[in-house]
């Protein structure tokens, strides 16, 4: 069986560091997965291979059954895989409108020069993505922030800002680095309705996240990863009570101290 996407023994070195080594995963349409991990063991690496901002040294990346190892990050955009960064990544003075509505931009079919003289297909056009826009925007809680500036709401609500710059792009699969990070216990419950929401309109999701609120309540399969390489995968249930699983989590001392 061949997934949405599939990685087949993915891995990277940087220097003498194997970040990443033999990963093998896969995500079917119209899943919520998670790859979890304790801090360094190589998510955001793997969400860097994938999108196309670092090269794997080893391994492939399936899209669709295509292999789509290596491709520049405008093309795997343009494929229908968009993401947000662990670290947020908005136009800090543009307004929240003008975010959103730049995860379009692969989108316009009109050529540049249609702007200048602004034909009535491009402004048909502009509008009908101005409306898409708004659309994203109510159905993420966005629309009375629409014309703030991003720098002025919370890193919550910037978080919900980049999810929102993805979704209003249609893709296919979302990779979400850390969605509740900087997010209140409200906020985060939100997210797994907000994530539900996405997977029900038809949308694959693929997210890297330390709350487990989330991870465990919305996905239907987890990959666990520790020093780059698979340790466990499964379902919330089986993953939770896996020995080398509560072994990765509770060697670290931070965790050990939490369960005192
Ligand atoms: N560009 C790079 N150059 C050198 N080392 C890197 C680079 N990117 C990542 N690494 C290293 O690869 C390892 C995995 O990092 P990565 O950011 O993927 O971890 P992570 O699982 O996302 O951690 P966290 O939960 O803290 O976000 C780390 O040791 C990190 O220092
Ligand atoms: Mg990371």
């Amino acid at each position: 069986m061949s997934g949405l996407l599939e990685l087949r023994g993915l891995g990277i070195s940087f220097g003498g560091l194997r970040a990443v080594d033999d990963l093998n995963m896969s995500v079917e349409e119209g899943q919520i997965v998670a790859l979890i991990g304790p801090n360094g063991a190589g998510k955001t690496t793997v969400f860097n291979m994938i999108t196309g901002v670092y090269k794997p040294t080893d391994g492939q990346v399936l899209w669709q059954g295509r292999d789509i190892t290596g491709a520049s990050p405008h093309r795997v955009a343009a494929l229908g895989i968009r993401r947000t960064f662990q670290k947020i990544r908005l136009f800090p003075q543009m307004s929240v409108f003008e975010n959103v509505r730049a995860g379009c931009h692969l989108q316009a079919r009109q050529h540049w020069w249609q702007g200048l003289v602004g034909t009535r297909a491009q402004r048909r056009e502009e509008a009908a993505l101005a409306e898409r826009t708004h659309a994203v925007l109510r159905r993420l809680g966005l629309h009375k922030v629409a014309d703030e500036r991003a720098v002025s709401l919370s890193y919550g609500v910037q978080r919900r800002v980049e999810l929102a710059r993805t979704l209003v792009a249609e893709p296919k699969l979302v990779i979400l680095d850390e969605p509740a990070a900087g997010q209140n216990e409200a906020e985060s419950a939100e997210l797994n309705d907000t994530i539900f929401a996405i997977r029900d309109s038809g949308v694959t999701v693929l997210l890297v996240e330390h709350d487990m609120n989330v991870v465990m309540n919305v996905t239907d399969h987890i990959v666990v990863i520790n020093f780059g390489r698979k340790i466990a995968e499964g379902s919330a249930e089986a993953v939770r009570t896996d020995p080398a699983v509560v072994e990765a989590y509770l060697g670290r001392d931070d965790e050990a101290e939490d369960a005192a």
